[in-house]
């Protein structure tokens, strides 16, 4: 099916099909009824993406990515749809699915498919049969470049599909979770690809998974809650990225911020930027609502959820629903009832209340909608370069995790400086040629 679906694209590859078309693009969406309020917010997402917005206009004059078919597994958003776009303006023949079972906005994920014929799988609250199928849809399509969040399609790809892996040239990654289990593949020499990282962009870390994760967690929390973060006290798991823009952002707010760490130096820069730095048994019965940002598995666990006080609220924010162990709390638990949309109520001892948020599943895309257009603009303008430069270096690549290369992290942030309208100073040549000596002292 997939490969000879290229009939039911529209002449200029974007924005031209209508319904009619849907039912020649490759799909398993929930209702493609919802594809115009689903375009509306597409197009809503796209005014706050200029960098990608000024990648799209190039591709669609140069198509870089001619000939290239992409398999991506991503959290199918309105910004993911943009990037979708701007791949497809490339050239590229593009296959979409959904990198959580509950990230998919189904609206989204039918305006993909009627609007912009895009092959798209994904189901919001799939169950984990539906979720794997759909990622072996976009490997049946058998592309050369697989873009991956989390690392879930090429682990089926390594493992049950060794099939397809001849025809795949490189990949790209797009969260630490991903990147390290991607390491982990190239350490034990299976990885069967070059992919680069595009979370150790500068241009993503210090921007999305700190202003991104720290403003959309909290607005997860916030949407399924309504809680009131003044003069609560928080407990975040893990000070790496997502955990300082979480604990800046909880503060801000007026919380006592409580971190949690195994790494001495993210607990020192956790002290020092004003944390009080315990241990999570220290911290379990302290705790209003405890985030978990560290891509472990188990951090909030059974002895935690024995000592935490009644009412606690418990959410992840990384990227596997293991950092909570649900299944402990399940074995604990005497009843348990939904709430509130994404809010479970389980029954402890002591007739004690534990609320679990969003089924431990990264709660800014289960219960809010992920990061801002305004802060993916950057991640995914690095997604859309680095697969042009995989394209263009692919000889010179070996089968490693690679670096976003420093010239893409530099030109996306001049992109965005310059959508910003803020311009920066250039070094005179007295010093550029101070920068570069040795010789002058005080
Ligand atoms: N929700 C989102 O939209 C989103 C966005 C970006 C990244 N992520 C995910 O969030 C997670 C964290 O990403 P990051 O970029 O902050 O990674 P990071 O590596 O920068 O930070 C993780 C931190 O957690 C700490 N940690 C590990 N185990 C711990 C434990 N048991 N207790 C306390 N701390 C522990 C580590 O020492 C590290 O400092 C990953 O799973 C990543 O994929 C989610």
């Amino acid at each position: 099916m997939a490969r000879s679906r290229k009939a039911a694209r529209s002449a200029n590859g974007a924005n031209g099909a209508n319904g009619a078309h849907a039912a020649a693009v490759p799909h398993h969406v929930k209702d493609l009824g919802l594809a115009g309020d689903g375009k509306a917010r597409i197009e809503w997402a796209e005014r706050h993406m200029p960098v990608l917005r000024a990648i799209r206009a190039r591709f669609a004059k140069e198509k870089p990515l001619k000939g290239m078919r992409i398999a991506a597994c991503l959290h199918v958003t309105t910004e993911t749809a943009n990037l979708m776009r701007t791949l497809q303006a490339g050239g590229a023949e593009v296959f979409l699915c959904g990198s959580n079972p509950l990230s998919t906005q189904d609206d989204v994920a039918a305006a993909l498919v009627v609007h912009y014929d895009i092959a798209t799988f994904a189901i919001k609250g799939e169950d984990h049969k539906t979720y794997y199928s759909h990622i072996v849809s976009c490997i049946d399509a058998e592309p050369h470049v697989t873009m991956d969040d989390g690392c879930d399609l090429v682990s089926v790809l390594h493992t049950k599909k060794k099939d397809k892996l001849k025809g795949v040239l490189a990949g790209t990654e797009e969260t630490s979770t991903g990147v390290t289990r991607l390491r982990a593949m190239a350490a034990d020499k299976v990885l069967r690809y070059p992919v680069i990282a595009i979370n150790d962009a500068d241009t993503k870390h210090l921007f999305d998974n700190r202003y991104g994760t720290g403003q959309s967690t909290l607005d997860g929390v916030l949407r399924c809650t309504n809680m009131l973060v003044a003069g609560s006290t928080v407990v975040i798991a893990g000070y790496g990225w997502c955990g300082r823009g979480l604990a800046s952002r909880a503060k801000g707010m007026g919380a006592t911020v409580l971190v949690t760490e195994i790494d001495p130096l993210r607990a020192l820069e956790a002290q020092m930027d004003g944390y009080q730095v315990v241990s999570m048994a220290k911290a379990a019965p302290l705790g209003d609502l405890f985030l978990t940002v560290t891509g472990n598995k188990s951090v909030l666990r059974r002895e935690h959820f024995a000592a935490m006080k009644d009412g606690a609220i418990i959410a992840n924010s990384g990227h596997f629903n293991v950092e909570i162990d649900i299944p402990a709390l399940e074995r604990m638990s005497s009843g348990r009832r939904t709430v509130r949309p994404f809010v479970e109520e389980f029954k402890v001892s002591g007739g004690r209340r534990v609320y679990l948020l969003g089924e431990g599943r990264l709660i800014n895309l289960a219960a809010a909608e992920g990061h801002p257009a305004m802060v993916m603009d950057m991640s995914f303008a690095n997604q859309a370069l680095s697969v042009e430069h995989l394209k263009k270096n692919l000889r010179s690549l070996k089968r490693e995790v690679y670096k976003v290369p420093d010239e893409i992290d530099r030109e996306v942030s001049r992109l965005k400086l310059a959508s910003m309208g803020i311009a920066i100073d250039v070094p005179t040549a007295e010093q550029r040629k101070y920068m570069a000596s040795w010789s002058e002292g005080t």
